[in-house]
């Protein structure tokens, strides 16, 4: 018998699952995609929600699927414009993925989402998280959806004291949730741990008093609910320097540029920028020569507007950011584009260009 097993032996497991189903039925919050069980609103919303907050994935959601309401539209879509809906939200793969995902399901299962583990796993960027959630939520079938916020519920309910942050950790937990799940409603049981991990068993103070499943739980009964779940630190951030300008044509428009197709923020939009590997002497000089050796641009610069920063999860950016103007007409093709400020909108983005074109234009206000 493994240890998981005792561990939930250890609860009444029909009474776990009543207590914990019937608050959810109760409390659960008004969101968007809980309004039906379309599995393609289930998989757009697990996708967004594993690396954002529910406040910030509400307004994205309804646009997402306004803009693109079905699968093929989404499939049909251009790149550019799905990349636009996703503007802001980060980790922006998720979404290339989920493109590349709806795709298949449009040619491969005539556009409904496939109900089994094996197939749905296939897609791409459908983890084992994101295959549960949707297998559970919209067809009803017993499969666990464990993400970090499943591992705190759990650790504390069960007293598991696994590393959370070891990938190899998550199948321990997967197998508690298949030994507690509710075969009658899986779904219910599923969002219901999510639910309670976000407004119950929060990561710091859980609010134990309130708590439907409190007398389930081995770590209240141990008074050992803020030790848990053991969580390694991850490694360190690595910095980046970065110089970025706004360069403009005598009309005022402003060049863009769109960043390579794999890395860090693909197909993204970005005003022209360039690394810096050592500190600089002579400023301005010499990023007027960096910008010349890798962008082939000819242009003035005038004096530094400001510094943004900007965290992502395994680097940070800290960009000076200048002003200028080209020496030489500018010309377009299909990655560099001379725009005005409306048709800025039309392109996507990342947060800390979005950052840096307010500075802008403050800067112009001055
Ligand atoms: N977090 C992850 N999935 C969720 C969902 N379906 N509802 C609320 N929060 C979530």
């Amino acid at each position: 018998m493994t240890i998981e097993h005792e561990k939930s032996e250890k609860i009444n497991i029909n009474a776990f699952q009543n207590d914990l189903i019937s608050w959810f039925k109760n409390e659960q919050r008004d969101l968007p995609w809980r309004k039906d069980q379309d599995p393609y609103k289930v998989w757009v919303s697990e996708i967004m929600l594993q690396q954002t907050r529910v406040d910030t994935v509400i307004p994205y959601f309804n646009r997402f699927v306004d803009w693109f309401p079905t699968i093929n539209d989404l499939a049909d879509a251009d790149e550019d414009k799905v990349l636009k809906a996703w503007e802001g939200l980060g980790y922006y793969s998720r979404v290339r993925n989920l493109q590349t995902a709806v795709k298949e399901v449009k040619e491969k299962y005539n556009g409904e989402v496939p109900s089994t583990p094996k197939e749905i796993s296939q897609l791409k960027g459908v983890g084992p998280y994101t295959a549960g959630a949707i297998l559970s939520i919209a067809y009803g079938i017993p499969e666990p959806a464990v993400d970090g916020n499943v591992m705190r519920v759990l650790s504390r309910v069960l007293s598991i004291w696994e590393d959370i942050a070891k990938p190899s950790s998550r199948k321990i937990f997967e197998k508690a949730v298949r030994e507690l799940i509710s075969h009658e409603d899986p779904s219910s049981f599923n969002q219901a741990l999510m639910e309670l991990g976000a407004l119950i068993c929060t990561p710091t103070s859980p609010s134990c008093l309130l708590c439907p499943v409190r007398e389930h739980c081995q770590a209240f009964f141990e008074g050992v609910q803020n030790e848990l779940p053991v969580k390694t630190k991850k490694t360190k951030t690595r910095d980046v320097q970065l110089i970025a300008a706004i360069i403009t044509d005598p009309t005022g428009k402003v060049l863009i540029h769109k960043r390579p197709a794999n890395g860090l923020l693909a197909n993204l939009w970005e005003f022209p920028t360039v690394e810096i590997h050592h500190p600089l002497q002579n400023d301005r000089e010499q990023v007027i020569s960096l910008f010349k050796e890798s962008m082939d641009l000819e242009i003035s610069l005038n004096p530094i507007i400001g510094q943004i920063d900007h965290v992502f999860s395994h680097l940070v950016w800290n960009m000076k950011v200048y002003t200028g103007t080209s020496n030489i007409p500018l010309k377009e093709d299909a990655v560099w584009k001379l725009v005005s400020f409306d048709e800025m909108n039309e392109y996507a983005f990342p947060v800390p260009y979005q950052k840096m074109f307010n500075l802008y234009q403050k800067s112009l206000e001055e």
